[in-house]
């Protein structure tokens, strides 16, 4: 089931292009778009000059950021493969072409292997990577249609936790490890294929937004620890995120495939415990 939220600016934030934009006139998805990080790429794509289709199953909050955007909001659960066809039709039928889709919806459960349960483990790993895998095939399948050759971005939104395990969330663990290795597999295919398709891998750390800042607000002792754990001495901005994907979407991007972006105040780059 996909609804469809459209509002007046829309066509003009994608028209209105200036030089110094970095994605002008691209076509652009964004899952998990209506909060967090997702909105954060959202917001600076527009900046940009992409044209925006955000995504969410949350319908209320991508209403109110397409009206404060111009961007055009879909509902769509990542888990629903005829949700992903009916939505890229849509985009196909209006433009003709998308340029760039970033797979960013996701959630957490934090339960340890002894205590998760069999449907939150198929849940997180629906969401997190089969809806990845659907965003890869159907970006795929159209990027190689574009009326100018193929070509495309996909950027997948995995973790730091790819790398360095959390113990209290296993199946988010293992979901992100997928994401990162999915993504290598996405793009040696395309690559090897001749697709002039790009995938690349961004792996956020400690960002505030509502899937952290819950805890933090409850327990600020939480938000100072984990500030310590990068050398930057700081949580992240979904800001921070959105940066790295317009360069990953963008022209500047085209020889970079394959590849993770770790965006975590180097936290991973010191060996543990120094
Ligand atoms: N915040 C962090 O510290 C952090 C760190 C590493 C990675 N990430 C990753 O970044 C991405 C965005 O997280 P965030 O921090 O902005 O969280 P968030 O909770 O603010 O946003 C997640 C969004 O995904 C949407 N969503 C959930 N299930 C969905 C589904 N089935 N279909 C479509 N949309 C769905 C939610 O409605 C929400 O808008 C996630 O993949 C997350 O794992 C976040």
């Amino acid at each position: 089931m996909t609804g469809l939220s459209s509002s007046p600016p829309f066509e003009a934030a994608g028209a209105q292009t200036s030089p110094a934009q970095r994605l002008p006139g691209k076509v652009a998805l964004i899952t998990g778009a209506a909060s967090g990080i997702g909105a954060a790429i959202v917001r600076r794509f527009v900046a940009e000059g992409a044209i925006v289709h955000a995504c969410d199953i949350d319908c209320a909050g991508g209403s109110r950021l397409a009206s404060e955007t111009g961007c055009q909001f879909h509902e769509l659960d990542v888990t629903d493969p005829e949700g992903w066809a009916a939505i890229f039709a849509r985009i196909w039928e209006r433009h003709g072409r998308i340029d760039t889709v970033i797979n960013n919806a996701g959630v957490t459960i934090r339960k340890s292997i002894e205590d998760v349960e069999l449907d939150e483990w198929n849940r997180v790993l629906a969401i997190n990577l089969t809806g990845v895998m659907l965003g890869c095939r159907h970006a795929l399948a159209a990027m190689k249609r574009n009326p100018d050759g193929s070509g495309g971005a996909i950027v997948n939104i995995a973790s730091t936790t790819a790398f360095a395990a959390h113990p209290y969330d296993a199946a988010y663990t293992a979901s992100k490890a997928g994401v990162c290795m999915l993504s290598k597999s996405v793009a040696v295919h395309a690559g090897r294929n001749g697709y002039a398709i790009r995938c690349n891998t961004i792996a956020p750390g400690v960002i505030e937004t509502s899937m952290t800042g819950e805890s933090f607000a409850a327990d600020p002792a939480l938000r100072k620890r984990f500030a310590g754990i990068a050398p930057l001495n700081r949580v992240g901005d979904a800001a921070d995120i959105a940066a790295m994907a317009v360069f990953l979407s963008s022209d500047e991007a085209s020889f970079v495939t394959g590849a993770d972006f770790r965006v975590d105040g180097g936290t991973l780059a010191g060996h543990p415990g120094l």
